[in-house]
Parts: C-alpha cells; structure tokens; sequence
C-alpha cells in the first residue's frame, strides 16, 4: 500500500526508549562462537548490543519507554485509546503484549493489541495508528516497538548471533494543527518469508518445536539493499518531496553496509543519515524509534525537519514514512 496522509494532521508528541543495562561486546561473543571483532565490524558495523537479563520479557523492556513517551507528551495514560505493540518476540502468544502494558500502564480505555511484521513492525504500526486517529476512531495512540531477540536466537549459530540486540521504543501519536505525517509505504512478499524465519514457533511445525530464528543472510541482504530504496523513493514521489528536501535519514539498524548502500543510492549525504547499529546491533522493531531518540538527542529533530524513515525486515516485509517533525522529543534516548 502506498498513499498520503490526507485525513487530520496527526504527529509524534512523545517518544521515550530503552535498552537493557547488559552491553555484550563482540569480543565476549568471541569467546562463545568462531567469530571475530574484525570479522563482525567490517561486515556488520557493529561494535556491541544490549542484552536483556533471564527474568526481562517485552513488557519489562517496554514499560520504561513508554512510561518516558507518555511523560514527554505530557498525556495522561487514561487518555490513550490504542495501544499498537509492535514485536516478534511478546511475553507469550496470548494474552498480548499490549494487552499486559495495557493494565500495567492504567489504560482502560484503550483497545490494544500485538502486530507482528518483523523488524518493520514499528513502521506498520504508525501506519495503522495513523489511520485510526485520521479517521476519527481514535483520539490519541501509544505504539510500541520492540524486541528481546537474544531469547529467541541459537546461541550457538554464529551467522545469527552475532547480528541481533534487545531494545525497545515508544511513541505518543496525537492530532496536531499542521505538519507531522505526510504518507506512507507498506509491502509484503511472503514469497522471500523463508530467508528469515522461526519455524517452529507456531501452529504450521507444532510437533517440532523449534525456538530459534533461522537466515539466509545473502539473501536477505539482496531484498534489504532493493527495498530500502525502492521503498524510499516511492514514498517521496507520493508525496511529492524529493531527497534533497530531507533534513534526516532513519534507516532500519541493521548493517552499516545495508545502511551506506541506501544512502548512497537515494544520494542522501553522511551527515544526515542516523547510526547506532555499532551500540545496539540490530533491534528489530526497536531500531526505528532508538534511531529517532538518538537523532532528538544529538539535535537534529528540530520541529519543521523532514524526516525520512524506512525499515524492512522478516515477512520479507518493508516500509517507509514521511514526516515533518514537530514537537522536541530531546531527552528520549535510552
Ligand atoms: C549476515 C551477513 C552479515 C553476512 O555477510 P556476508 O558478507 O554476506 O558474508 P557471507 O554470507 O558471504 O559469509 C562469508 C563467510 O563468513 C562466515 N560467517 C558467517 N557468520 C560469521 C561470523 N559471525 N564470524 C565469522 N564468520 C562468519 C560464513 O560461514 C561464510 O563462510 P564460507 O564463505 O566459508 O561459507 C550479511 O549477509 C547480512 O547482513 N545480511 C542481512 C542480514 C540482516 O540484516 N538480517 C536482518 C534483516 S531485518
């Protein structure tokens, strides 16, 4: 799908994020599989990630950063009617994650639920936030991304292990008299599902159990560096901006060689483009809202910036958002 915002103008008003206090290095997985530093920094960029304790699930993960969102919005929780999780990785299948955060967080009137699209889940999410405020259901939404992948990953797969990190991110999403989303792009193709998946964790393979993700990472990489463009590009021919209009780049965390093909393809210059993949590896439905909470952080989401956000992930999935910031969401960082 693809399309303009045209219902009511509906922006980001608060965002908080957080990562688990345990740094793993690349050195310390050095000693668990045959790896290298080397061998993950020049292929990854990645330098370390956070790792979640035995007794954290996605709503321990989840519940500091939405606790910062609201805060920063200035919004009382009772006042949100949605609450959109965003995770491949919830407490259990049911009850939901959002259902859970929704009674930890005092929401009663909100109608809440899990989305599952892989590392773009928080961008789905937005999109169906967005639609329901636009569309006059909703009056304010709290959407959540996020993942504790180090749970569901095989520690002893080298090829797997070394790529992931735990984190999670929350925003407000509120009506605003101008600015804030401009459209977005969503796709799909289940046909490439099979290069990033866990096959056992449902009802297809219920008799082999099997908890671990599994990857083709060449494969994955040649959708990730077509998608991350083609999905960009599209978007801001929709909305009728062009490249050279984007004051900040929010690519998904995945590789800095994913995210340095993009940029160079879309011809979006260095120093607008948002990197943490070497602090957090690659968070999933986190990365998206950790990128933007670092981007507040060091200045550059002033409120009139154009920001352009893409993810793409497990499904094979893919999607991007255009928005014109507008309120300061300095101090959202993890
Ligand atoms: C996984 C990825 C980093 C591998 O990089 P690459 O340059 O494509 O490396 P290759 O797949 O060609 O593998 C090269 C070799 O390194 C080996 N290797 C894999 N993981 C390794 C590790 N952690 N340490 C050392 N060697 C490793 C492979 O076994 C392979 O060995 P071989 O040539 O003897 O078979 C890259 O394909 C990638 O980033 N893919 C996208 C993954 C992704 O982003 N997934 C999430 C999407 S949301």
């Amino acid at each position: 799908m693809i399309g303009r915002a045209n219902g009511k103008n509906v922006s980001i008003t608060g965002l908080g994020c957080y990562v688990p206090d345990r740094v793993l290095t690349n050195h310390e997985l050095a000693e668990l599989v045959d790896t290298t530093d080397e061998w993950i920094t020049s292929r990854t960029g990645i330098k370390e990630r956070r790792i979640a304790s035995q007794e954290q699930a996605m709503t321990d993960i989840s519940l500091p950063a939405c606790h910062k969102a609201l805060a920063m919005a200035g919004v009382d929780p009772k006042t949100i009617d949605l609450l959109i999780v965003a995770t491949v990785t919830p407490d259990m299948a049911f009850p939901s994650t959002a259902a859970l955060l929704a009674d930890q967080l005092g929401m009663p009137d909100a109608g809440a639920y899990d989305l599952s699209a892989g590392c773009t889940g928080f961008m789905y999410a937005i999109a169906q936030a967005y639609g329901m405020i636009a569309g006059g259901l909703v009056d304010r939404a709290l959407v959540v991304g996020g993942d504790v992948l180090s749970k569901i990953l095989d520690w002893e797969d080298r090829s797997t292990l070394v790529l992931f990190g735990d984190g999670a991110g929350a925003v407000v999403l509120d009506a605003v008299d101008e600015g804030g989303f401009l459209g977005f792009e969503l796709g799909a193709d289940g046909g490439g599902g099979a290069n990033l998946w866990l096959p056992g964790s449902g009802s297809r393979h219920f008799d082999e159990p099997d908890r671990f993700v599994k990857m083709n990472g060449r494969e994955v990489f040649k959708f990730a560096t077509r998608v991350m463009v083609s999905s960009a590009e599209a978007i801001l021919e929709e909305c009728g901006k062009t490249v050279e209009e984007i004051d900040v780049y929010v690519p998904h965390q995945a590789n800095i060689r994913i995210i340095d093909h993009a940029a160079r393809k879309l011809g979006v210059p260095d120093e607008k483009v948002v990197v943490n993949v070497d602090r957090y590896g690659n968070t999933s439905s986190g990365s998206i809202p950790l990128a933007l909470a670092d981007a507040a952080d060091d200045g550059r989401l002033q409120p009139g910036k154009l920001v352009l956000i893409t993810g793409m992930g497990a499904g094979l999935t893919w999607g991007s958002a255009l928005i014109e910031w507008t309120h300061a969401t300095n101090g959202a960082a993890a």
